[in-house]
């Protein structure tokens, strides 16, 4: 494993002389820091590209974006708003097209959270995992990974912020032993929980609604209360950035239940599986 690999003395350079490019429509930590580092450790190198410089639809047409990149580095990965425009760089694009997060997806977390439930339980299959809050891009993967390794998923939310339907079916389509619950009571949706997982209430893109979603969103918070109904050995997940005293406590957050920080770092791990997979041919 790559993880284990690294921390016994570094990974072997399979990426040398390989380059990622990384288009940036939304501000970034995690996703860019790690895939750039996991470049490097694996021998290869990124490049930054920020939303000013490529102006992604505006500046350039995509199509145009993808094919110009192509002839540059051996993979892209995208942060974008509309999740449309990472499928149409991946229709462009003759090198690989990673999605660094859309509006609707984002699945290289989704993948280090699986990661991080399965370090900490050593198996993933009959574990329940349950998210609170908006039923975002986050959301939506996590449900799809949950999917696909046969953990059930609760989420509770507030009425007009579920998952979409078709997200749904897809869980359903990919597992149809797991067991999916929609609610909008947090109570119902924690209880004996292995995995409470929240993400922010104000995604990128939606500042103009942060007021009104603070009122609709009070209560979807992991806290202590709701943290003593999960299973004693639950941990608690937030892929962060986090909005401590909105979705998440400060003492929940830090205590010892939180793998917040496991999960933050496993993110680099998984980015180099990713890119393994994709790149070394
Ligand atoms: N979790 C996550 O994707 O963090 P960034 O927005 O900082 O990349
Ligand atoms: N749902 C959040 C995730 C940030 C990593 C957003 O899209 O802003």
């Amino acid at each position: 494993m790559l993880k284990l690999e690294w921390q016994s003395g570094g990974n072997r350079p399979v990426l040398a002389g390989k380059l990622l490019g990384m288009v940036f429509q939304k501000p970034s930590l995690r996703t860019r820091v790690s895939f750039e580092v996991a470049m490097k450790h694996l021998g290869g190198d990124a490049i930054y590209l920020s939303p000013q410089e490529i102006g992604l639809g505006t500046r350039e047409s995509i199509p145009d974006v993808a094919r110009v990149l192509s002839g540059y580095v051996q993979g892209i990965m995208a942060r974008v708003y509309e999740h449309a425009h990472v499928e149409e760089l991946a229709r462009w694009a003759s090198v690989p097209v990673i999605n660094g997060l859309s509006d609707s997806a984002h699945p290289c977390q989704a993948l280090a959270d699986i990661l991080t439930i399965a370090e900490t339980f050593g198996e993933l299959k009959g574990l329940k995992v349950a998210y609170i809050g908006d039923g975002n891009n986050v959301a939506a993967s996590l449900l799809l990974a949950c999917a696909q390794f046969g953990l059930d998923f609760s989420i509770a939310t507030p009425v007009g912020y579920e998952l979409p339907a078709h997200v749904i079916q897809k869980a359903h389509a990919l597992n149809d032993q797991i067991e999916i619950k929609q609610c909008h009571d947090v109570h119902l949706a924690a209880q004996s929980a292995h995995v409470l997982y929240t993400d922010t209430w104000i995604s990128m893109g939606q500042e103009a609604e942060a007021e009104q979603r603070r009122a609709v969103f009070r209560g979807y918070q992991i806290n202590e209360q709701l943290l003593s109904l999960a299973h004693r050995r639950c941990i608690v997940l937030h892929c962060l950035p986090a909005h401590r005293g909105e979705e998440i406590t400060d003492s929940v957050a830090d205590g010892p239940r939180s793998a917040i920080f496991q999960q933050a770092e496993n993110r680099l791990h998984v980015q180099k599986a990713i890119l393994v997979q994709l790149l070394v041919h």
